[in-house]
């Protein structure tokens, strides 16, 4: 009932009209919330904002170590989401319990010179295990997969799930969200544009040349030299390694990250809650290519991924950038399955 009185008292006109909601959705877990991105640590942490969105009535935040200081902290700020921190393995069941939305940012970053694909080693068994206690406590749940290599960790999601009997291909995504965000704010930079008005969809994976961004279908329109379209390509699918290479071996993308999840996870609790008209770019299971997971544009609803959008008019560059990323994901999806069954 409080979940509905919150969404109640939503002044926005995109919110639901209560009487079609038959159930309102607002219990998020966070695991890995002790984490740069997880921990309220700096501007704009994840478990902040989740904290002031409306939607959210409850917010459990998981890791290994340091949650009840989190917890403590973000617990004090006067809105009315319900926050607890959980510990150590043996708290992973009671902090998935009743979860709606399961944001996953566990695992090492990147440090400079290393791939994401370098970070499979450590981080494909720390969300193997994860996705192993999800199908258990929360099979119903939507999963915001962040932990890298996205690419691989949610093909390996969506192994678990299979073998467990929960998958869901409507409720796992992995979240791209921010190389939307670059994408826009580059695009502004370059094209002189309003920034807040600046929408580019961002295709294909997450990670290098996997990373498409489309900017021939980039609102508002501005005619844009091939040049400088091809540089602006460049710096969306090398943002985190920019971020990586000037943090300097102190982490990755962090703030916008946590912004990023944040609003993409915003934009799941809007489906869920029947808000219409929610898209936002995502890596899900999918056929509008020839592989089995892509990101593109989503439909968001009332059960996750209502549709998957097709890709749309593309100039010849996009179409080029299309066929060399394929062999490359391809592989990387292949890792994350053959990897979950091994
Ligand atoms: P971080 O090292 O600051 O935090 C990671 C947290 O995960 C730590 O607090 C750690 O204790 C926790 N953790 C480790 N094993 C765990 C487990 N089994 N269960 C729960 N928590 C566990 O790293 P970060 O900067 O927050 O980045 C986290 C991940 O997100 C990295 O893999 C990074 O590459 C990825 N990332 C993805 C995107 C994206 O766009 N999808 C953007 C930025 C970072
Ligand atoms: C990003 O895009 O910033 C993240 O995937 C982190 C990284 O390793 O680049």
């Amino acid at each position: 009932a409080s979940m509905l009185r919150l969404i109640r008292s939503r002044s926005s006109s995109a919110a639901p009209r209560p009487h079609l909601l038959r159930r309102a959705y607002g219990s998020e877990s966070v695991l890995g919330a002790a984490g740069g991105i997880g921990q309220p640590l700096a501007l704009l942490p994840l478990a902040l904002l989740m904290k002031l969105n409306p939607l959210v009535s409850q917010l459990a935040l998981y890791d290994i170590a340091g949650t009840p200081g989190v917890a403590a902290d973000v617990g004090h700020i006067n809105t009315r989401s319900e926050v607890a921190g959980y510990v150590g393995e043996e708290q992973l069941g009671q902090a998935l319990e009743g979860s709606d939305v399961v944001i996953i940012p566990a695992g090492v970053p990147r440090k400079p010179g290393m791939t994401r694909d370098d970070l499979f080693n450590i981080n494909a068994g720390i969300v193997k295990s994860l996705c192993t206690a999800i199908a258990k406590y929360c099979p119903n749940a939507v999963v915001n997969m962040i932990s890298n290599p996205v690419n691989s960790t949610v093909p390996i999601a969506a192994e678990v799930f299979k073998k467990a009997g929960t998958y869901n291909e409507k409720k796992l995504f992995g979240v791209t969200t921010l190389d939307v965000v670059r994408a826009k704010t580059f695009y502004a930079g370059k094209a002189k544009v309003p920034v807040e008005e600046v929408n580019v969809p961002v295709v294909g994976g997450h990670a290098g040349i996997t990373i498409l961004p489309l900017f021939s279908q980039a609102v508002p329109k501005a005619n844009l030299a091939d040049e400088d379209i091809k540089a602006l390509t460049k710096r969306t699918q090398d943002g985190g390694t920019e971020v990586v290479e000037a943090k300097a071996g102190k982490g990755s993308a962090t703030l916008s990250m946590a912004y990023a999840g944040a609003l993409f996870a915003d934009a799941c609790l809007k489906g869920l809650n029947g808000v219409p008209d929610v898209v936002e770019c995502s890596f899900v299971q999918s056929s509008i290519t020839e592989l089995p997971f892509f990101a593109s544009k989503v439909k968001l609803g009332k059960n996750g991924v209502e549709e998957v959008l097709e890709l749309g008019p593309m100039s010849d560059f996009e179409k080029q950038g299309l066929e060399s990323l394929i062999p490359e994901l391809k592989a990387s999806i292949e890792k994350g399955i053959k990897f979950a069954n091994q």
